[in-house]
């Protein structure tokens, strides 16, 4: 049998790098209606992606449907596809059951200077599966094989991966032999079943038994761990815990935009000893200004800015008078509301401050 060779494409720098300097690869998980342009961008540049601590090592876009990009209604999804020079590398997610639509979608994405393309085969939300896609791919491992194989002839040139589940109803380390005998270059594994959804905590114990299976099957593969990772400092201990190359974090990201810079982390632990409150609050709300802004401007025109408010209730959280923001922020519709209502906040908490 011929020895199919690994495309690792723009991922053997990144794991070189992280081998260099002794740690292992962080990246930011996709999410729908979350992590879009307009957040990706706002994270690259907080996290000072590509700068010294700072990260992550590789953006996600949300999922995207390969279907879709194979439809006039392709238009609106490149709205969610837009990326700036300091995303990179950045790795497009998309899901489809159809491996022509896949091979097209994987061709349109290689041309608009995508780094790499990731397929969906753990997404549980039932419009996806009803299409085959998503988490019904464990359920039809054939279909995957046939996937991942027209996502290769379709962007021949860049790194295909897979993110998916333990499992479908239960843990399942057939599903996972098989994707590893695809020689993926990256496979990330959230660490529970379809069936657990996000209701149970992430089954870190099982990630030794799978860092084993990829040793046998495909030693070079990066193994990717995701489920509950809080902070950078949860991503080292289970890194070091499990065996795997990298973790991936999703929710931890929201209102936390800061999440992949080292020196912020120490900075921020730094001032919370200090009880300098006020400085990281105000620091919060002119980014997530920002990011109100330039979400506007990127997706006004074809998502609605409901999806802001959950990023409000995420930054404006966790200090006294917290709430009576947070109210306010609802009632917004656009981003010059948002902006008059946080530069009078500003103003109340720090003359506040200079009258103590
Ligand atoms: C709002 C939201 C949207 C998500 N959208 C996607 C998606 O588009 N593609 C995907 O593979 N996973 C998606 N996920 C799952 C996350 O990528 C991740 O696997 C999950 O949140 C567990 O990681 P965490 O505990 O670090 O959040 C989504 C999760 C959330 C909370």
């Amino acid at each position: 049998m011929k020895k199919m060779e690994i495309n690792f494409g723009f991922w053997q720098k990144v794991k070189e790098k992280a081998v260099r300097e002794k740690r292992p690869i962080f990246v930011l998980a996709p999410m729908a209606d979350v992590t879009d342009a307009a957040f990706r961008r706002i994270i690259a540049k907080y996290s000072r992606m590509g700068k010294k601590s700072g990260g992550p090592d590789v953006l996600w876009t949300e999922f995207v449907s390969a279907d879709g990009l194979c439809s006039p209604g392709r238009e609106v999804l490149l709205h969610d596809l837009a990326f700036s020079k300091i995303e990179h590398p950045i790795v497009v997610q998309l899901f489809t059951s159809h491996p022509d639509k896949m091979r097209q979608a994987a061709a349109l994405v290689a041309g608009l200077g995508f780094d790499g393309v990731d397929i969906n085969m753990g997404c549980p939300d039932r419009s996806i599966e009803k299409q085959g896609a998503g988490a019904a791919m464990m359920k039809d491992p054939k279909a995957a094989v046939a996937v991942i194989a027209a996502a290769r002839e379709g962007a021949a040139d860049i790194s295909i991966s897979v993110k998916t589940r333990i499992g479908y109803n239960k843990v399942d380390f057939d599903w996972l032999r098989i994707l590893l005998e695809q020689k993926l270059p990256v496979l990330t594994v959230h660490l529970r079943t379809r069936k657990e959804m996000s209701l149970v905590p992430a089954h870190w114990e099982l990630m030794p038994e799978i860092v084993k299976m990829r040793n046998e099957i495909s030693p070079e593969t990066i193994l990717i761990g995701n489920g509950d990772v809080e902070s950078l400092g949860d991503g080292y201990k289970k890194v070091d815990e499990s065996g795997c190359d990298g973790v991936m974090f999703g929710r931890a990201i929201f209102g936390n935009p800061w999440l992949f810079d080292e020196g912020k982390e120490k900075e921020k632990s730094k001032t919370e000893k200090l009880k300098d409150e006020s400085n990281v609050i105000v620091e919060k709300l002119h980014m997530m200004v920002e990011h109100t802004k330039l979400f506007e401007k990127l997706l006004g025109e074809v998502k609605n800015f409901a999806i802001m408010k959950k990023h409000f209730k995420a930054y404006v959280n966790g200090w006294d008078s917290a709430k009576e923001l947070r109210v306010k922020l609802m009632e917004t519709t656009n981003a010059d509301e948002v902006k008059k209502v946080v530069d009078k906040y500003v103003d109340s908490i720090l003359s506040k401050e200079s009258n103590e």
